[in-house]
């Protein structure tokens, strides 16, 4: 890990997207200590601010880093097979109740070391990385055994202390029912409940609790009982909810106050309501919906209208999403789900960082922690409207710049 540098740092004349927003002006950003102390714009002189600094970067589009709020990125094997089998009719359900999908990724999972699962998973991250990424959701869910769940936790904190970049981790312990569990789901909840939470929650391993409310997932009540056992464990609550049905699984993590509620194709109003309530972030996977050529679209006029902050996020995953480059989601949120460039970008930035919790990072406001991304583009909305890799001039994470072409 880079040491912080305690030297004032000057970027010049970039056009700024501060999170929400694109700024009116070319602006000058200052950064000491870790942070943003300084934001103003280009044509003022500001000589007492600037006193000191050195220049870091000229020109381009300054974002805060990109925040991918939802991955499943650690896992071993793939399912390029079960691409091919969809491709030839067989639904993303069929497989699933054949004991393909989530449990092929968990077979594979099961049988790998710590080791085998950070060489399988750090070129994914490396991919994140190379498409600004500072700060990742990592999930669990292809063990489904406590010792599994863990190792899976395990392995996603230790790639957060090999790359600079923050990782957030979640037990996603309730994916699906291993089959030595077949038949047996309220015992199995009981396993997630009362040993896997507990356990994961002692060693420090987690951050938060996902589970996958569906029909081929866990039902309403099932996940119910997750929520408690994770607020008596004092985790943050998170939902995979609605994205191939309406089971009010939205809803219900919006009760327990969770931080989003994620896929959501097929929320409903009363279910948009509710997550305004709350304050929970609706998260939006469009790659999921592109790979699975999905075509109930998530209700973003309903969300848009009751003021619902929208994250975007990859989803990157063996099954659904098998995509690690968050500006290629934001570029499919806009040409599938109709967001704004402006509203994707704040999706993979500030809307992101609320949705794991972090409301200050995902943000170039003065104060906020200097997590960066320089890009070789005149305006943000380039972000979202071109698909190209190797725009990236720098990569800034906490005050220092880790990437840098
Ligand atoms: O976010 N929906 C459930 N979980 C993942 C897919 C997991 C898989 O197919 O391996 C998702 O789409
Ligand atoms: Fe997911």
């Amino acid at each position: 890990m880079p040491t912080q540098s305690s030297s004032k740092q000057l970027w010049r004349d970039v056009q700024v997207f501060d999170g929400l927003a694109q700024l009116d002006e070319a602006m000058n950003v200052l950064v000491e200590d870790g942070r943003i102390v300084g934001l103003w714009p280009a044509r003022e002189f500001n000589e007492a601010q600037a006193q000191g600094a050195a220049c870091a970067g000229r020109g381009g589009v300054l974002t805060p880093g990109l925040v991918d709020c939802h991955t499943h990125l650690v896992y071993a094997g793939n399912r390029a097979g079960e691409f091919e089998q969809r491709l030839e009719g067989a639904s993303y359900e069929e497989i699933a109740r054949a004991g393909g999908g989530i449990l092929s990724s968990v077979r594979a999972t099961r049988a790998a070391s710590e080791d085998e699962l950070i060489a399988a998973s750090l070129p994914r991250l490396d991919a994140l990385l190379a498409d600004g990424v500072t700060t990742v959701e990592m999930k669990s869910g292809y063990g489904l055994t406590v010792e599994s769940e863990l190792k899976m936790l395990r392995v996603a904190r230790r790639l957060g202390q090999l790359r600079p970049v923050r990782v957030l981790t979640t037990l996603l312990g309730a994916h699906a029912l291993p089959p030595e569990y077949a038949g047996r789901a309220d015992d199995y909840v009981s396993l997630v409940c009362d040993e896997m939470i507990p356990a994961a929650a002692a060693e420090g391993l987690a951050d938060a609790v996902d589970v996958f409310c569906e029909g081929i997932g866990f039902s309403p009540a099932q996940c119910e009982r997750i929520y408690q056992a994770a607020r008596a464990n004092g985790l943050a609550i998170k939902a995979h909810a609605e994205q191939l049905s309406n089971l009010g699984g939205s809803a219900l993590a919006a009760r327990y106050g969770a931080l989003s509620a994620d896929h959501i194709e097929y929320l409903d109003e009363a279910g948009v309501r509710a997550l305004v309530e709350a304050g929970t972030v609706a998260v939006l996977l469009p790659g999921a919906f592109h790979v699975l050529r999905e075509t109930q679209l998530p209700p973003i006029e309903l969300l848009r209208q009751y003021g619902v902050p929208m994250a975007v996020a990859s989803d990157a995953n063996p099954g659904t999403s098998p995509i690690c480059m968050p500006t290629l989601m934001a570029n499919l949120a806009c040409t599938l789900f109709r967001l704004t460039p402006r509203e994707a970008l704040a999706g993979m930035t500030a809307h992101g960082a609320r949705a794991l919790g972090l409301p200050e990072l995902g943000r170039i406001a003065v104060g906020a922690p200097a997590d960066l991304c320089l890009w070789d583009i005149q305006q943000p909305a380039e972000l979202a409207y071109a698909v190209q890799a190797g725009r990236l001039r720098q990569r800034v994470f906490k005050g220092e710049v880790v990437y840098a072409r």
